[in-house]
């Protein structure tokens, strides 16, 4: 089997998890590392071993590359993605799909044209939860209303990155790691509501706190809610979240689901095992598989509802979505 030769963008949290992953796994070859910021780059490469480059242009003009780890902020998924499909490499890359919906859009037909993999990194693509969550839901009926709410005080490691509408996009696209999961269980939305409140805003699209609220209707029926008060004082992070289903209602406690009906409460069965490991199920399809496509379509869906929500909280109106 001849090995998958992998090139990887960016030196940060992210890239650091994909390189110790893909670096171990059989098939690949971890062969180059492009990084801006110069230290934790050569610390990356040097760890590895592997050639570091000082641009991502360098590394998607390489011959002996066949795919490309994208790890870097949400505003350069999609320039990079789109010029490595276009240079006939497959991609892995971090969620979001992409900054803007319009990008997300034309990434997903490159995709489709150029018959290159494009593998979004949401986790509950082989997460053994979510598979569990899906079982319950289909035995607890249709969905009247999903609630999540998330409370953090501080600005996080990297609050230049993070909190900045520029680099990472609006706190409702940030969302897409819970929004995803929704939409893959319940199916796409018909429409979107959405606020947005920024302290500190400046006109780099740096902020200092912010309230963001996005609710969606979806095309199936139920509705659901997704709120984050961000920078805010409180004294730890708080977050909780329900699934009101027609039969029960399933609630994250503790790390883990329950499930609540009129007869009482219990914890979910246990976990199986994922079934593989992102990495691992990328270059299955690489070689082959095409899972990827369909979720594509769940991945630009829930930049659609992020991105919607932004609208929506801009113009003060309902964005019809489907
Ligand atoms: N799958 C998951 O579980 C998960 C979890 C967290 C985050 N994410 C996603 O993963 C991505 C990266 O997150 P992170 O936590 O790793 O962020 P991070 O620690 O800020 O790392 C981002 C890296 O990308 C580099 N970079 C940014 N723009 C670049 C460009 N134009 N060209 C080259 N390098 C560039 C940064 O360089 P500098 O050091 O110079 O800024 C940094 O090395 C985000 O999109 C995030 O949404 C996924």
């Amino acid at each position: 089997m001849k090995a998958i030769r992998l090139g990887l963008v960016g030196s940060g949290g992210m890239a650091q998890r994909r390189a110790a992953a893909f670096a171990t796994m059989e098939g690949c070859q971890l062969t180059a590392l492009t990084a801006r910021n110069a230290r934790t780059g050569a610390e990356l490469a040097q760890r590895h071993e592997v050639e570091l480059l000082s641009h991502w242009q360098a590394l998607i003009e390489r011959i002996d590359i066949d795919a490309v780890a994208i790890c870097t902020n949400n505003d350069s998924h999609a320039p990079i993605a789109t010029a490595a499909l276009k240079a006939g490499k497959h991609v892995f890359l971090e969620y979001p799909l992409a900054r803007r919906l319009d990008e997300g859009e034309a990434l997903v037909d490159l995709a489709q044209t150029t018959g290159k993999v494009l593998r979004v990194a949401h986790p509950e693509v082989v997460s053994a939860e979510h598979r569990q969550l899906k079982k319950a839901v289909a035995f607890l009926g249709g969905l009247l209303v999903a609630l999540f709410t998330r409370l953090t005080p501080g600005r996080g490691a990297r609050p230049e990155v993070l909190f900045n509408l520029r680099v990472s996009g609006p706190p409702s696209l940030f969302f897409v790691y819970h929004v995803y999961p929704l939409i893959d269980l319940f199916g796409p939305a018909a429409w979107v509501e959405g606020y947005a409140h920024y302290d500190g805003l400046n006109a780099d699209g740096a902020y200092e706190r912010f309230v963001n609220r996005a609710v969606v209707g979806f095309v199936g029926g139920g509705t659901a809610q997704w709120t984050w008060a961000g920078g805010i004082a409180i004294s730890r992070a708080e977050q909780y979240e329900h699934l009101v289903l027609e039969g029960g209602t399933l609630a994250y406690e503790a790390d883990s689901w329950c499930r609540s009906t009129a007869a009482g409460a219990e914890s979910l069965p246990p976990l199986g095992d994922d079934e593989h490991s992102l990495e691992s199920l990328f270059l299955k399809e690489v070689r082959g598989g095409d899972g990827w496509c369909a979720d594509l379509d769940v991945a630009l869906e829930a930049i659609r509802i992020g991105l919607g929500a932004e609208v929506a909280a801009a113009e003060g109106r309902r964005v019809a979505l489907s």
